[in-house]
């Protein structure tokens, strides 16, 4: 039987835990706190190919340049480019990969397998062998990395589960940046999910934003900036791109009553609360 855990419990349990003074690989280990699954290699082939299919670059990957936000636990993206004959960067907010090399064997070996021309990673001894073979950066001061690299100099930005997460204050700012970075005719594939990190509902919309972007919670492992659907919309706008929902999952009722919203949330329309999940390519608004 599965015991539900009250979000507030949640909260509670992380707000006392992320204070432990135990590094993110203690806690990785646990897997607590972890930032996504790019370590799986199952699920990192599925994150890139799907994201590759629905921005329309499959099978003309050679020779582009692949930006990551967000990846998480691993640098997987960086051997999946290069077993596509591309080149990635990865841009992350902290350094959060792991750095033992089993996982990655593992799936340049998949791959290999699977008949792609994926890097010998059998002698590597480190990560950082690993992103030179492959001929890959990972940078992770999140929006300060993203101002580091040059304009007009990426194919494809893609992130899986990455934009909620982005601090609010530096949302419209990062979308700028891609924007910045991105070729002329070169395009983002983003899936964003929009429930709260306490269980899947809309827990997080019950607090003012003074207590929620606090730095006590935001540095307590459920942080996401609560942008709603529109409101994201609006700002894909704002930052000049054309934008296409290709897919969104909606809950049939709301996860959390709406009277237990703080104002500002409880006042938008269920058409927008209803949305949990969903699928976006950005284009540049490019003249031929
Ligand atoms: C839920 S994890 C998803 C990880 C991975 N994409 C996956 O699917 O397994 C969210 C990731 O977004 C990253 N992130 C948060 N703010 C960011 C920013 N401003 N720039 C880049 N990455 C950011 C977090 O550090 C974390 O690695």
């Amino acid at each position: 039987m599965k015991i539900r855990i009250p979000y507030w419990v949640k909260i509670g349990a992380k707000l006392v835990l992320s204070r432990l003074p135990f590094g993110y690989s203690f806690w990785q280990k646990l897997g607590m706190f972890r930032h996504g699954e790019m370590d799986i290699s199952t699920y990192a082939i599925d994150v890139f190919d799907t994201h590759m299919l629905k921005a329309g670059q499959s099978g003309i990957l050679k020779g582009k340049i692949i930006l990551e936000l967000g990846p998480g636990d691993s640098i997987s993206t960086a051997i999946l480019a290069a077993a596509y004959n591309a080149k990635a960067i990865l841009v992350d907010a902290g350094s959060f990969v792991r750095r033992d090399v089993a996982p990655y064997r593992l799936l340049a070996e998949t791959l290999r397998k699977k008949g792609f021309s994926a890097p010998d990673l059998s002698t590597v001894k480190n990560i950082d062998e690993i992103l030179a073979i492959c001929k890959a950066n990972y940078l992770t001061n999140g929006l300060q990395s993203l101002k580091q690299i040059d304009t007009k100099s990426i194919d494809i930005i893609f992130s899986q589960a990455v934009l909620e997460h982005v601090r609010q204050g530096e949302f419209l700012n990062t979308l700028q940046e891609c924007y910045r970075i991105l070729k002329p005719k070169g395009i983002c594939s983003h899936r964003v999910d929009l429930r709260d990190h306490l269980g899947g509902a809309l827990n997080n919309l019950r607090f003012s934003d003074r207590v929620w972007e606090s730095t006590f919670f935001v540095k307590s492992g459920f942080y996401t900036n609560r942008i709603r659907y529109n409101q994201m919309l609006e700002l894909f706008k704002k930052a000049g791109y054309k934008t296409e929902v290709t897919t969104f999952t909606r809950w049939e009722t709301l996860p959390t009553p709406r009277h237990k919203m703080v104002r500002e949330f409880r006042s938008l329309t269920d058409d927008d609360l209803l949305v949990s999940v969903f699928d976006v390519l950005l284009r540049k608004n490019y003249k031929q």
